[in-house]
């Protein structure tokens, strides 16, 4: 398990993928200062004042549940550094007070994956207003010290092992008991068309079981986002 801090990088996914051969399982590299990160469908994601943590994974019983993984192991690094009130938004938003805290956008590289972290630790109020993320939070603006960086990525890491050891279907209790959308009435959003449904189970694999019109249906991660059907998350 080793550990790589970069002053300044374009995208610790990318330099893991651009570097994989070098990378054993578990070996990590982070920064505070990413400037071109990418998120989820496409998106980016800006790092200023928060920290961008990838971690490389060689061996996963089930790597279909890497995401699942990650999520619960994000979440199990902020409760043990004292973050109350979280959440998992499926299929890996850790939220804190209903607001985004963490996301994670997990990717296939030369004969591995890459789980990638990003955490809104140090950023202020204003600082992701300019951003237009009106659905974030910060370790920070939730009024907590800020973490310590290197400790939250030594747990964080320490969590993930954890958590890829652990049996699926335990893996499966953790994240749907954390989950926030379960039970509730979501919009499905794929290709920007919106469908109403209600979100029923985790299911084997990872995905999202809804009910649409009396059927249920899995959706998987790679292809929609989910929100509440009033914001969010409600
Ligand atoms: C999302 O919610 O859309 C996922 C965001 C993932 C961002 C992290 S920051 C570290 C790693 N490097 C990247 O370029 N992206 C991920």
């Amino acid at each position: 398990m080793r550990t790589i801090y970069l002053e300044k990088a374009m995208s610790t996914n990318e330099y893991i993928k651009e570097n994989a051969s070098a990378f054993s399982h578990l070996d990590a590299v982070y920064t505070m200062c990413q400037t071109k990160g990418r998120g989820r469908l496409g998106r980016t994601w800006s790092a200023d004042g928060g920290i961008a943590l990838s971690v490389f994974i060689k061996d996963a019983k089930k790597p279909i549940l890497i995401p699942l993984c990650a999520a619960v192991a994000v979440y199990n690094a902020f409760q043990k550094l004292g973050i109350d009130n979280l959440g998992i938004k499926w299929p890996n938003d850790i939220l804190a007070d209903g607001k985004k805290l963490s996301g994670i956008l997990c990717e296939g590289v030369k004969d591995g994956y890459v789980v990638g972290i990003g955490v809104n630790n140090r950023q202020t109020m204003e600082s992701l207003k300019d951003l237009e993320l009106p659905y974030a939070t910060s370790v920070g603006i939730l009024g907590y010290n800020p973490l310590e960086e290197e400790k939250f990525v030594v747990t964080c890491i320490k969590e993930l092992q954890n958590a890829l050891e652990m049996p699926c279907d335990e893996l499966i209790d953790l994240f749907s008991n954390k989950c926030v959308n379960l039970g509730k009435t979501v919009k499905i959003i794929k290709n920007g068309k919106e469908v109403v449904a209600k979100s029923v189970a985790v299911s084997s694999d990872g995905g999202l079981v809804v009910e649409i019109d009396g059927k249920n249906e899995t959706v998987v991660s790679g292809e929609v986002s989910v929100r509440g059907i009033y914001g969010y998350v409600e």
